[in-house]
């Protein structure tokens, strides 16, 4: 699949990153589903990304989606009762891995869960859980510097690496160790790549028509629950060593099976999303140069020579305008996708029980209503007083409504840090011949492997010739 747009209007402000070609007109059923399972951000025409609504037959289900502000309040939020239940591909393809844990239930098995794990995840917590996030990242940073110039390595399985070990640290208290957090890493790739997310049989054929795949996410779910378990059965062989993971694990709400489903979602939903937005992070900035000096800047200023920790991170608001943009272009969950429950009307239109509903932040992001320049890298537009702040339900990375992230405050508070603590010492580069290219199963990566370039940042003041940005390599994908 060619990219329409790789680093256009190259080192300048002006930089736009890829995204897939957007078909002039709307694409067939049978194109829709063929293009959905192998990369679902390749079905969205031009047209897509200025509708406000979209409502489409697919089989035998009604498929609406809510693509302007006033949709997206009334299904996730006002209507959010009628529009809780997730879509089954989406139940589905996380169920073997996850479940009826918290991120694929619904009705009173969600209610109850989301008021165990909300607590455990809370934003009145964060000041507990970044001394584990400075720690890790400070030990990435330091294996960093001790790398020679130029060293290549895959950033997508670092920081996926990086982000696993940083929530078993925070919230389960126990050191993961690169072992355990390579597995978790691999595995999950393995499982993404596997699962037959699209599942034919959800828009009408019988659910006994057997799914693709099945025995290699079988593997790949094996091989994280393996680990899960460990330090499952470390927690309960041990006295309370304090660890948030135990409000879970209190007068025996939870069965064995309930609490493992739980610690997947946690361990899963908080690593992932985050490693992949540090990833694309990587990224931009290797293609940014001004974005990347105002960040250097940025950390010098308030840095000086030292580490970050949790009480810096109100000041590093540029760190955290990157941290948002990226978040905006490319979204870690690019789709949210429910279950009607019962009949609704959505801006005098019909949608059936059954139907499928859906905020699609891929679209809502880039919208051409609702954004100045949309497909453009600018992480200006999160600084405090921008006159091109988003309006309220036009930026949605983590959710909105009763089931908006729990992990929000984590998630973005490790982000910053992380970034912090390792860009203050190092720049990285797209290694010579790597091919970025936005791709969504489960959740949005750009591609299978992000291989990249670390270098010293003293070597950026010329003592050491780090590639500069513009002239490092640019996305060799041709344009079409
Ligand atoms: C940049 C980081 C993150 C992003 C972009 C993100 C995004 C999201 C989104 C979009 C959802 C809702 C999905 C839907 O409605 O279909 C969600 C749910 C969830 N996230 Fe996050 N997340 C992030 C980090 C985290 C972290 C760090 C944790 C835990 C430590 C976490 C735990 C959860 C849980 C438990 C749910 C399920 C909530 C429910 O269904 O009620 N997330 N996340």
């Amino acid at each position: 699949m060619n990219f329409r747009l790789c680093a256009d209007r190259w080192n300048s402000m002006e930089f736009i990153p890829p995204f897939p070609p957007r078909p002039k007109t709307s694409l067939s059923v049978f194109e829709l589903l063929r293009r959905g399972t192998q990369n679902f951000l390749n079905i969205w025409e031009e047209k897509a990304f200025e509708y406000q609504t979209m409502s489409m037959q697919v089989l035998a289900r009604q498929v609406f989606i809510c693509n302007s502000p006033d949709t997206v309040r009334h299904a996730f939020i006002t209507r959010a009762e009628n529009f809780q239940r997730k879509s089954p591909q989406i139940r589905n393809a996380l169920s073997p891995l996850l479940g009826d844990g918290l991120f694929v239930s619904d009705g009173e098995t969600w209610k109850q869960r989301r008021q165990m794990v909300s607590p455990v995840l809370h934003t009145s917590r964060m000041d507990q859980f970044a001394p584990a996030m400075v720690e890790t990242v400070g030990e990435l940073a330091d294996r960093w510097a001790a790398l020679p110039d130029g060293a290549t390595f895959d950033v997508l399985k670092v920081m996926a690496q990086l982000t696993a070990e940083i929530i078993c640290r925070a919230v389960f208290g126990r050191t993961l160790g690169a072992e355990h957090a390579r597995e978790v890493a691999e595995a999950f790739t393995e499982y993404q790549k596997y699962v037959d997310q699209s599942d034919l049989a959800s828009f009408g054929l019988p659910s006994w028509v057997p799914r693709r795949n099945g025995a290699k996410t079988r593997r790949a779910t094996a091989r994280i629950h393996a680990v899960l378990d460990g330090i499952i059965a470390d927690l309960q062989r041990t006295e309370d060593d304090g660890s948030v993971i135990r409000m879970l694990m209190r007068d025996g709400v939870l069965d064995a099976t309930a609490l493992r489903n739980e610690a997947a979602v946690i361990f899963l939903a908080g690593h992932e999303t985050t490693a992949n937005c540090l990833s694309w992070v990587w990224y931009l900035l290797s293609q940014a140069p001004e974005v990347e000096a105002r960040l250097h800047e940025e950390l010098d200023t308030v840095l000086g020579s030292r580490a970050p920790t949790f009480a810096d991170v109100s000041q590093l608001v540029y760190t955290r305008a990157i941290v948002e943009e990226t978040l905006r272009l490319y979204p870690p969950v690019p789709l949210l996708a429910r279950e009607a429950k019962e009949d609704d009307t959505i801006r005098s239109r019909k949608v059936k029980a059954g139907a499928l509903v859906m905020v699609v932040p891929w679209l809502l992001h880039r919208h051409r209503l609702y954004w100045r320049k949309p497909d453009h890298f600018m992480p200006e537009r999160f600084l405090p007083g921008s006159p091109d702040a988003p309006q309220k339900y036009t930026y949605v990375p983590f959710s909105i409504g009763p089931r908006i992230c729990p992990g929000l405050s984590f998630g973005l508070v490790e982000a910053i840090i992380c970034l912090a603590s390792l860009a203050r010492g190092t720049t990285l580069r797209l290694a010579p011949g790597a091919v970025v290219e936005p791709v969504c199963r489960l959740t949005l990566r750009p591609g299978d492997t992000l291989p990249m370039t670390v270098w010293k940042r003293t070597a950026a003041a010329g003592t050491r010739p780090v590639p500069a940005a513009a002239s490092a390599q640019r996305c060799p994908v041709h344009h079409g």
